[in-house]
This record gives C-alpha cells, structure tokens and sequence, in this order.
C-alpha cells in the first residue's frame, strides 16, 4: 500500500498577537507596519482551519510543515505556534522546518527551539540537517532560517550544514529509501535576490552529487515545481506549496497543500501528487493531480 505525505506551508498564523511598544524595537516595526497594512488580509486563520480540517479527513501517514509559522516572531506567536502544531499531530506524525519568518529577529529561533523543538529532531535527537524515518521515507529537515536585516527575506544554510547534509545523502545512497528532503526557501526561484537562499548553488551541487527523490519548499507562497539535476542524467522534483492560509482574492495562489502518494523502491519509485485547494467561494478542491515519479 502507498505511504501517504502531506506538505503545507506558510500558514502565517493570524491574527498576531498585540505587540508590547518594546517588543517592536528592531526589524519587527517594520513587519508590524507591513502585516497591518497587506498580510492581515492575505493570512485569514478561518482559511487555514478548513484546509486544515480537509488535509486531516485524508487520513495522510505523515504531514510535513515548511515553516513560516510565525509572522514577526513575538514570544505569544510561538506559544500560538506549538497549540497549532499540537492540533496538527503529535511529533511523531509531523516533520516541521523553520522559515525566516520564525527567525525574524535575534534569539528567535532559540525560542521556536524551545516551543517547537520535539518537531524538528531527528530521531537521534540531533538537529539540522535532521533524518526521520517514516515508512519508506528517509526525512531529511534542513534549516534555512537565520535573522536578517530590515526588508530582507533571505535564507542560508551554511557550510557546516551543507557538509553535513552531503555527508547523510552520501549514506543514504545506498539505501532503500525515499529520501525527502524538507527546506523552506526554495533552492529554484523566480523571487528577487533579498528572498532568496544564498546557498542555493551548494546545495543542488550536493543533491547533483547525491541525488534526492523529492525535495519540498514554502517561501515564496506559490505553487512551484522545478526539476534539479541529479547525478548521472537523473533529476529531482522540488516542489512548493502556496501559503495555507493564503485567502483568495488576496493571496497570490490561495490556500493549499499537495498530498503524496509513494510507493516502489530504490530507483523505482512511484511518487503521485494531488493538489487540494481553496476556492473562490472558501470550499477546497482538487485542484490537479500529476505522475511526479514513475
Ligand atoms: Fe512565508
Ligand atoms: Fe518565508
């Protein structure tokens, strides 16, 4: 029987909490500024709860988050966060990676550490680049989260993680799994140069090295499919999500989330993809289906 994955992203959560004068003394002004005058009206929570209630009624094995749970990273965004997830699944049924808007600011990501961090831990305890194993699959979580200037949106995962990850692929080559690599900021982009992963070019030389099944990514809240080159001729899915709280009309894709079907084994894999979404009239659909892998 196929092993079912769900992927969302971005679900923003709204609405964010008051913010104390104090806590907007750095780049969470501007953020503050920006969700008042846009993002409030694209980040509709009651959007969220019913793409949400409809990925649950799929029954998926597993669900994977890419990040951009939080907005400007107040201390109450990431209590919100942890209520969210836990509603979501245990940690045993949810991979989650961090976006930049989890590390708006200096020491977030220690408290989306502590909030969340039972969600982002391989199952040796360490953490990025993280392995889970779930059915067939081999979860790879890697972080591209680091705090950035005013206005900017980029993401990095340094050279220690980029070894690391190449050095957990070079292993899993041999093995028969499905390795699902998990990243917010996509490694292929249309965005501009302040959103983008810096180290975009070190890691599709380490999946060109070593190859992947599938790697999927938010960030830039559409819904994207890019194709990376993997070693000898092959190549790689990577796949976005838009935002799940994304509401139409307003977002620039409205609200979604894809579901996996996998099956096979090593170098055979069947990888099918059904997108599910949000209406104009607030009723989720199938939206397509495609044969990623076959
Ligand atoms: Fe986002
Ligand atoms: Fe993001």
């Amino acid at each position: 029987m196929a092993f079912v994955l769900a992927h969302l992203s971005d679900p923003h959560l709204a609405p964010l909490p008051d913010p104390r004068w104090s806590e907007l003394c750095n780049k969470r002004l501007t953020g503050y500024f920006n969700w008042q005058r846009n993002r409030r009206f694209i980040h509709d929570r009651a959007v969220l709860d019913t793409l949400v209630a409809d990925l649950k009624a799929q029954k998926p094995d597993h669900l994977a988050c890419t990040g951009d749970i939080a907005n400007i990273a107040l201390p109450e965004e990431f209590a919100r966060g942890r209520a969210w997830l836990e509603a979501l699944g245990t940690p045993e049924h949810v991979s989650l990676v961090p976006g930049n808007h989890d590390a708006y600011v200096r020491g977030a990501l220690n408290e989306a550490q502590r909030q969340w961090g039972a969600y982002m831990t391989g199952d040796d305890g360490g953490g990025f680049p993280y392995l889970r194993r779930r059915g067939p699959l081999a979860l790879i979580g890697l972080s591209t989260a680091v705090p950035t200037a005013w206005g900017l949106a980029m993401g990095g995962l340094g050279r220690r993680q980029l070894d690391a990850f190449a050095k957990l692929m070079e292993t899993l080559k041999g093995e028969d799994a499905f390795r699902l690599v998990l990243i917010h900021h996509p490694p292929a982009s249309q965005a501009r140069w302040h959103k983008r992963l810096i180290d975009r070019g070190a890691l599709k030389r380490v999946i060109a090295a070593h190859g992947a099944d599938l790697l999927l990514h938010g960030h830039d809240h559409l819904a994207m499919l890019n194709w990376l080159d993997g070693p000898a001729g092959t190549r790689v899915p990577a796949v976005g999500v838009p935002s799940a709280s994304g509401a139409p009309g307003h977002a620039k894709n409205a609200a979604a989330y894809n579901l996996y079907r996998i099956d096979g084994t090593r170098g055979a894999w069947n990888c099918e993809m059904l997108s599910r979404g949000v209406d104009a009239g607030g009723e989720v659909k199938e939206l397509k289906t495609m044969m990623l892998l076959r």
